[in-house]
């Protein structure tokens, strides 16, 4: 069955469908050796030759198994497949044996906690799509003791950049000592750095960030560095969240909104 370019690469676990458009447009696909750059042409890989940087990627769509990891990221790892600097990079903590697998989404360097990797090209676009934004939460600690009114501002949206504002996010108080305080932080939303440049925002730079939770999925047993595979279960309540009230709860009726 003809399909397009993008989703069948995607689906043979090479790239997200966005990076797999990046690629097309660039020149790194052929099909039946002839290199394609427009968007949206389809091709069968029961009948057709399809080829990314040279290789075949026919062999990858008739065998693939769809690996699905939840790793507990350590500071001072990009969350990358390669780095031309060389620094250590999450791909690094999981098995060769589960395959080329690629990180959903994205923590920095210094940030911790969970991070899903897959080699499911259609998952990572659903996750990482700015249509259906999952909550993801995260533990914050942050120099000194930020008023409340400044929270307050977090709470409703600040500027972080030129021109560039952040929604309604649910900013809790967890304590705050005489040098430092602890927040729990809910985005709906995926600004690079956003955490980070939020607190900068009011003046308390964040000194150590965890992000704790990706929509229902969370894992207090899973130590830093370690790594499990997904249940069935918690792949499908990706795909398919939960309805629930809106009365009975605000957040997870975000989840759905699609
Ligand atoms: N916000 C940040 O500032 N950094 C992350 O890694 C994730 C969210």
């Amino acid at each position: 069955m003809q399909q397009r370019l993008q989703k069948l690469i995607a689906t043979a676990g090479i790239a997200s469908r966005r990076h797999a458009e990046e690629l097309i447009s660039a020149g790194h696909v052929s099909v039946n050796g002839r290199v394609v750059t427009e968007l949206g042409t389809k091709a069968d890989p029961d009948t057709d030759h399809i080829k990314v940087n040279g290789r075949l990627i026919n062999p990858q769509l008739a065998q693939r198994v769809n690996v699905y990891v939840l790793l507990n990221k350590p500071r001072g790892y990009l969350t990358s497949v390669s780095d031309p600097e060389g620094r250590p990079l999450v791909v690094d903590l999981i098995p060769p044996s589960l395959g080329r697998l690629h990180p959903v989404g994205r923590l920095d360097f210094n940030t911790e906690g969970l991070l899903l990797l897959t080699n499911d090209g259609e998952f990572t676009n659903l996750i990482t799509s700015a249509r259906n934004q999952i909550p993801k939460v995260y533990k914050a600690r942050v120099q000194g003791t930020p008023s409340d009114k400044a929270i307050d501002r977090l709470r409703r949206g600040v500027l972080i950049g030129e021109g560039e504002s952040t929604a309604p996010a649910e900013v809790r108080r967890l304590r705050s000592s005489e040098s430092n305080s602890w927040f729990e932080v809910v985005l709906h939303e995926g600004r690079n750095q956003q955490v980070r440049r939020m607190f900068d925002a009011i003046g308390h730079s964040v000194v150590r960030l965890k992000r704790i939770r990706i929509g229902d999925l969370e894992d207090q047993n899973l130590r830093t560095g370690e790594w499990r595979t997904l249940t069935a279960i918690e792949v499908k309540r990706f795909k398919k969240p939960r309805k629930v009230k809106p009365e009975t709860d605000r957040r997870r009726v975000r989840v759905v909104r699609r």
